[in-house]
């Protein structure tokens, strides 16, 4: 079962992925999708959100406060075991074929994801018959690797080394489907097929800015939970509008079209995608999440980034504006 809330350019599914889009998208429908999934899936899985939303760990390690300030948690993928791991691959089967029915030819697939299991995600999203067309670099300092072996300090010799590097950018796997002839043809069948340039001058290029989601993003979400003031918590995996901007704009060749994040969160791809004046759909299962996005959406829509300023952008509100205004 879900439930639906449709507001003018997005609508916003609370419900399972895996049930809404069989039961509401007709078979090559979507032009574009954008999506922060579960990236090891186990730490979506209700006991884990839960352990999350107590601070109690589990997968979910809560990093040490610095400065007097709290950090948000990070899941550990290192923990992982071998059930998880099949989950995870049925996970990612299921979400690809899913994927290829949906989308419109040619319509490419944003999935962001980390070092540790993106390899076992593109497995699947090959096995489903989409094609591979990159890997976006987006860079980001996290807290993750570095670490010095457990116990390092009874060892002065061990204080030198860590396990893992210290990770500094964030894996976003770029796939399409594939389309038949040539792409100016399917341009005009689908609208679908390359990715918008950022200006004549430059195209859209697989290295993404520095993009730390800002403190004001952040409060926004924060403020949407529907608990009570102390429970109170932003989504711990909110993406930047600058970034979500920047990939929404990447997504619509011609500007034309419909983004689906099904797994939305707190609803950042649907705010992104709104933003620049494109339709969206987004899909939530946790039902605090969902209501998070619902609240935050508008909010985060109207902070400023420097995407929409563009004058690809403004020329195109505008135009759909002065549509509006006739319909
Ligand atoms: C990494 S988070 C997305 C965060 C989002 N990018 C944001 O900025 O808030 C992944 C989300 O997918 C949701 N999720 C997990 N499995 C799902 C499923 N089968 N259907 C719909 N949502 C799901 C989780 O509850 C979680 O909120």
């Amino acid at each position: 079962m879900s439930e639906m809330t449709q507001t003018m350019g997005y609508e916003l599914y609370q419900g399972n992925s895996f049930g809404v889009l069989p039961e509401e998208f007709e078979d090559n429908s979507v032009h574009a999708i954008v999506t922060d999934p579960p990236y090891g899936v186990v730490e979506f899985e209700t006991a884990n959100v839960e352990k999350m939303r107590e601070g109690t760990g589990g997968v979910w390690r809560i990093p040490p406060e610095l400065d007097g300030n709290k950090r948000k948690p990070l899941p550990r993928f290192t923990t992982l075991t071998a059930d998880d791991k099949d989950k995870l691959r049925n996970f990612f089967e299921t979400f690809g074929e899913a994927v290829e029915r949906v989308l419109r030819p040619g319509g490419h697939v944003f999935l962001a994801t980390t070092q540790l299991l993106m390899h076992e995600v593109s497995k699947q999203l090959d096995a489903a018959g989409l094609e591979r067309r990159d890997v976006l670099v987006r860079e980001t300092k996290t807290l993750r690797g570095g670490d010095r072996p457990k116990g390092a300090h009874d060892h002065p010799e061990y204080q030198n080394v860590s396990s893992m590097p210290r990770v500094y950018w964030e894996p976003w796997l770029l796939y399409r489907k594939p389309f038949d002839g040539r792409l100016d043809d399917n341009l005009s069948e689908w609208q679908t097929g390359g990715l918008r340039r950022e200006s004549d001058d430059r195209p859209f290029t697989d290295l993404l800015g520095n993009g730390k989601t800002p403190k004001e993003e952040t409060e926004i979400v924060k403020d949407a939970h529907p608990g009570d003031e102390e429970e109170r918590v932003a989504h711990p995996n909110l993406k930047p509008q600058k970034l979500m901007r920047e990939l929404c704009h990447a997504a619509l060749p011609l500007r034309e079209g419909t983004i689906l994040d099904p797994f939305m969160g707190s609803g950042s791809t649907v705010a992104a995608a709104h933003a620049l004046g494109y339709d969206a759909v987004g899909i939530e299962l946790d039902e605090t999440f969902y209501q998070m996005a619902e609240e935050a959406i508008p909010e985060l829509t109207k902070v400023p980034t420097e995407i929409e300023q563009r004058d690809d952008v403004t020329a195109h509100r505008t135009e759909s504006q002065s549509l509006s205004d006739f319909s």
